[in-house]
């Protein structure tokens, strides 16, 4: 009897701290993953959260590229920008509905800009000719850089109906 009591005794102090260990091993854990999402998140917070797209500023090329009485819609996939060039000049349309913001196509055979989206139709001068759209395509910022290329900036939008053939917005050529 006395030497089963022993035994029992030896077993335990034998047997390691189980479930303290464990306990250690979680909070061990824990604690290592709250640090690296810690460190995550604030790396994160130090970079930039900035998007690079292209410049609203760029270099079209030269003006006899354009044909007169010709919509260009070279621009139009990476800048959404068409170019028209007309016996009175030169001048850039943003390639944006007035109604809701849709994207228009060039129909050549119609002579029009037309709204796939409800209908709105604008003329070559940008004025609206049919549907709900309020206001005609805006035109943007047209000039020449020193090396004689035209040089777009969609940042500059011409909004007034009343002054749409003047300055920047028309470019004689
Ligand atoms: S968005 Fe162009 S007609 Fe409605």
């Amino acid at each position: 009897m006395e030497s089963n009591d022993k035994k029992v005794t030896t077993d335990v102090l034998d047997k390691p701290p189980r479930r303290g260990f464990l306990l250690v091993v979680g909070w061990a854990g824990f604690l290592f993953f709250c640090l690296v999402a810690g460190l995550l998140t604030m790396v994160d917070f130090f970079k930039p959260k900035v998007l690079f797209g292209p410049s609203s500023r760029f270099k079209a090329g030269f003006p006899d590229e354009y044909p007169v009485g010709k919509v260009s819609t070279r621009w139009m996939k990476d800048r959404g920008v068409w170019i028209v060039r007309t016996e009175r000049g030169i001048y850039a349309f943003l390639a944006i509905c007035r109604h809701l913001g849709c994207i228009p196509d060039w129909i050549e055979e119609e002579r029009l800009f037309k709204c796939p989206c409800h209908g709105s139709n604008y003329n070559l001068d940008g004025d609206v000719v049919g549907g709900p759209a309020p206001s005609p395509l805006f035109r943007v910022s047209i000039n020449y850089a020193p090396d004689g290329q035209l040089v777009i900036d969609k940042s500059l939008k011409e909004d007034r109906v009343g002054v749409r053939e003047k300055g920047q917005f028309l470019l004689p050529v």
